[in-house]
């Protein structure tokens, strides 16, 4: 099965996010856009897992959660990767936080430990607004830069679990099952 481990929000928040991504969505531009019940921030892609693998990834997930205290992530600002010109993703981006630069690095490390292979690169945490196929040409996205430019939003979101979520590839996209939680408990 296809996982990876999240930052999710609750509805509310997410509610938040996908209303402010509204000036985005109405510019009909060729891009598939997340659904609002999907917007979530990926810590590790861990790609096909072996289901008999789940319960060390669970147990290395418990372990980071038991060495990280709560904190609190600063969501703001749009862009795309690799550009806002030729997006192939678009964003909302996500401060990186010590505290959140920690929590990575550390299941990254506890899932050496389990066989994963870990991330070479850069991180640049994100929450996926919608994606696009880099074949369109630059000319469809023009103007979107400026548009980003004025969009403001800001918000501060507690952070107390961190979710193992299961991707199912459809037709109609990617749904979404969050597997287990581990909770963040350390001071
Ligand atoms: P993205 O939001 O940056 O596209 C579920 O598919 C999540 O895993 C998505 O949030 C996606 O990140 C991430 N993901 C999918 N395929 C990936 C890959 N090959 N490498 C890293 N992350 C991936």
């Amino acid at each position: 099965m296809r996982l990876f481990i999240a930052l999710n929000l609750n509805k509310k928040e997410r509610q938040r996010v996908h209303r402010a991504a509204r000036p985005l969505r109405e510019e009909e531009l060729p891009v598939r856009w997340v659904e609002e019940a999907n917007l979530h921030l990926t810590l590790k892609f861990l790609g096909e897992v072996r289901p008999e693998q789940v319960p060390a990834v669970e147990e290395a997930m418990v372990r980071v959660g038991e060495g990280t205290a709560p904190f609190s992530m600063a969501l703001g600002g749009f862009g795309a990767f690799p550009t806002i010109r030729r997006p192939r993703v678009l964003w909302m981006g996500v401060d990186a936080s010590p505290a959140l630069r920690c929590l990575k690095q550390d299941l990254e490390w506890g899932l050496t430990d389990c066989g994963f292979e870990a991330e070479t690169r850069a991180f640049h945490p994100h929450m996926t607004l919608g994606r696009a196929d880099p074949s369109d040409g630059a000319g469809v996205f023009r103007g979107l830069d400026q548009l980003v430019s004025t969009l403001d939003f800001s918000a501060e979101i507690p952070v107390r679990t961190v979710d193992l979520m299961r991707s199912v590839l459809s037709r109609d996209g990617a749904r979404y099952a969050r597997l287990s939680s581990a909770k963040l408990t350390g001071c």
